[in-house]
């Protein structure tokens, strides 16, 4: 196993689209394997495959507060979405911004796990939010695109002038 790099926005590669997968093999699950590992250690709910620069559609997610629950989704599709709740949310991409977004409260997902097998999954509260957030990023969109334009320009340079200090 290994910790992957995270993109960090705004990175012009966290905008690509990512495309499905064609065959749940061994190199899938070892990327599963290592996307786990790398959220885990950073702390994070969720990581989506385009976040470490691998633009396949393939998640890992732990919402669990014993960190012992993964879930893996392989071209998700949403089939059904229920009503709309706010939430504030956080990305590893974004480190240190929370901001809060409106989406779906209840969501129904389809997908493949790390078997290849296919998974329905009814889902509220955390879970519904962080399915619909690393979708997102599947398809190239970043949380803080759902801020107004005043926001996204401030984050923006907030985050270009904490990567210069850094480096
Ligand atoms: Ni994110």
């Amino acid at each position: 196993m290994a910790i992957l790099k995270i993109l960090q926005y705004p990175d012009e590669r966290l905008h690509k689209v990512a495309r499905s997968v064609e065959n749940v093999d061994e190199s899938i699950r070892s990327l599963v394997r290592d996307m786990a590992e790398t959220m885990y250690a950073a702390q994070g709910v969720g990581l989506a495959a385009t976040q470490v620069d691998v633009h396949k559609r393939v998640i890992v997610m732990d919402v669990s507060e014993s960190h012992d629950q993964l879930r893996v989704f392989i071209n998700p599709e949403i089939i059904s979405k229920i009503g709309e709740e706010e939430c504030e949310e956080g990305c590893l991409s974004v480190p240190g911004i929370y901001e809060t977004v409106r989406r779906a409260a209840n969501v129904t997902v389809r997908a493949l796990n790390e078997n290849g097998e296919t998974i329905t999954l009814e889902a509220d509260g955390l879970l519904a939010v962080c399915i619909q957030h690393e979708m997102d990023h599947l398809l190239g969109k970043v949380f803080v695109e759902y801020l107004s334009q005043l926001k996204q320009t401030r984050i923006r340079s907030k985050l270009k002038k904490r990567l210069r200090e850094t480096m």
